[in-house]
C-alpha cells in the first residue's frame, strides 16, 4: 500500500489524478491541497466524488504531507512546484512533478522560455524525466520525476521510434511538428482567450515556434540522436475540450530509400512491449476518438519517396499529464503498468 497526496488537486491534472487513484487498491490518497482560500471537502469543489472519497481540500500542509504520505504528485503550475519539492525530497518523499520545473536540464533553457529564474538547480540532475517507454529503468528508483509535458510526449513517442533505430535515415534538420491541442492543455484558468465564445467555432495558431514545449522536445530528441535536433514546432489551439494530435513531417536520407523494411514494421518492433502505444496499421491514421478518456498513444505512419509523415494522438490530461504521472507511479511501486489506467 503506498499512501499519496495530490497538490493542486482543484486543477484539471489534479482532477484527473484523484479519479484514476480512487480506482488501484493498492493506493492510499491522504491529502488533497489545492491553493483554494478556505478549506472545503471535496465532493463541495467535484460533487462527482461525493461517497467515493472522505477528504478536505486546503492549502498544502508540508508538514502533515510528509507525515502522512511517501508519494505526492505535484499537478502545480510551474514556479510553485519548485518551491515546494525541495521541501519533500529533504524529508525522504518521493515525488511525481507534473508541471516543467524539473524536465529541462539547462537553467538558461528555463529562463528563456519560462521567464522566470530557476530556484532548485540542485534537484534538476537527480530528476528523471518521466517517459516510461524511454527511460522505465530510471524511473524504477527514482526520487523525483519530471513528468513529461503533453506536446511533448506525443512528438518524442512519435519520433524516437526511428530516432532509436537508426540516426541516419532521416534529415534531422526538417522536423517539422504541427500540433493542435483542446483547451484543457492550458489549465483551468480564467481568461478571455479561454473563454467559450472565444474558442468555439475557431481555429487558430499561437506561440508559432515559440512554445514553452519546444526546447523539451529539443532536448529529448537530441539526447535519441546523440546530435543536437532542433525541430519547427507551430501548436494550434483546437476548439475541443481534450485531446492532442500532431502531424510530423520529415525529409527522407538516400539510406532511408535503399532500406527494404518499411518504417511501419520498425515502429511496431520497436513498440512491441509497450502497453500504452498503439502503430497503426499501414494507411490508418490516428484521431482524437480513439484515444481521449484513454492513456495510450497512437502513431500512425505515411512513407513517401522523400519523406514521412508521422500521425500521433493522446488525451493530454492522460498519457499527456495524469495518465502517464500515474504509469510512473506503477513503476516506481511495482504495481501492474496498466493498474487504473485501462
Ligand atoms: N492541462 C494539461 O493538459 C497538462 C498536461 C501536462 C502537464 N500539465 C502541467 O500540470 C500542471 C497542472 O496543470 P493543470 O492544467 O491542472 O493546471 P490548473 O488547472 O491551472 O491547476 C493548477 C492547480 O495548482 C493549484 N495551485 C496554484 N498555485 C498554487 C499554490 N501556490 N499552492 C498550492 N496550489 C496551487 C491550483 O489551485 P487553485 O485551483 O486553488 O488555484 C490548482 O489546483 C501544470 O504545471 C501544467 O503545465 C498540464
Amino acid at each position: 500500500m503506498v499512501n499519496v497526496a495530490i497538490v493542486g488537486v482543484t486543477g484539471y491534472a489534479g482532477e484527473e489524478l484523484l479519479g484514476i487513484l480512487l480506482k488501484p487498491p493498492a493506493v492510499r490518497i491522504t491529502s488533497v491541497s489545492a491553493k483554494i482560500d478556505k478549506p472545503l471537502h471535496i465532493s463541495e469543489i467535484f460533487p462527482k466524488f461525493k461517497n467515493r472519497i472522505d477528504l478536505v481540500c486546503a492549502q498544502p500542509n508540508i508538514k502533515d504531507i510528509v507525515a502522512d504520505s511517501e508519494l505526492v504528485f505535484l499537478a502545480l503550475p510551474h514556479t510553485v512546484s519548485m518551491e515546494i519539492a525541495p521541501k519533500l525530497l529533504n524529508a525522504g518523499k518521493r515525488i511525481i512533478d507534473l508541471s516543467a520545473d524539473y524536465r529541462l536540464g539547462d537553467i538558461k533553457v528555463y529562463k528563456e522560455f519560462y521567464h522566470c529564474e530557476h530556484k532548485d538547480k540542485k534537484n534538476i540532475p537527480g530528476a528523471i524525466y518521466g517517459l516510461p517507454e524511454l527511460y522505465r529503468q530510471d524511473i524504477k528508483n527514482a526520487s523525483l520525476v519530471a513528468n513529461p509535458g503533453c506536446y511533448p510526449t506525443a512528438a518524442i513517442l512519435a519520433l524516437s521510434g526511428v530516432l532509436a533505430c537508426d540516426t541516419g535515415l532521416l534529415d534531422l534538420t526538417t522536423i517539422f511538428i504541427d500540433a493542435k491541442s483542446g483547451v484543457t492543455g492550458a489549465g483551468r484558468k480564467i481568461a478571455e482567450g479561454f473563454l467559450f465564445s472565444e474558442i468555439n467555432e475557431d481555429f487558430k495558431a499561437y506561440k508559432v515556434d515559440s512554445h514553452q514545449h519546444m526546447p523539451e522536445i529539443n532536448q529529448e530528441l537530441s539526447k535519441i540522436a546523440k546530435k543536437k535536433i532542433k525541430v519547427t514546432f507551430v501548436p494550434h489551439l483546437l476548439p475541443v475540450n481534450r485531446g492532442i494530435l500532431e502531424t510530423i513531417y520529415i525529409k527522407k536520407t538516400k539510406k532511408l530509400k535503399a532500406k527494404s523494411q518499411k518504417l511501419i514494421t520498425l515502429y511496431k518492433k520497436f513498440y512491441n512491449q509497450e502497453p500504452f502505444v498503439r502503430i497503426c496499421q499501414e494507411g490508418v491514421f490516428p484521431r482524437l476518438k480513439d484515444v481521449v478518456g484513454t492513456n495510450f498513444c497512437d502513431i500512425g505512419i505515411q512513407e513517401e519517396a522523400d519523406k514521412v509523415i508521422i500521425v500521433a494522438a493522446i488525451d493530454n490530461l492522460l498519457k499527456g499529464a495524469s495518465g502517464q504521472a500515474v504509469q510512473n507511479m506503477n513503476i516506481m511501486y511495482k504495481f501492474p503498468e496498466q493498474a487504473g489506467l485501462l
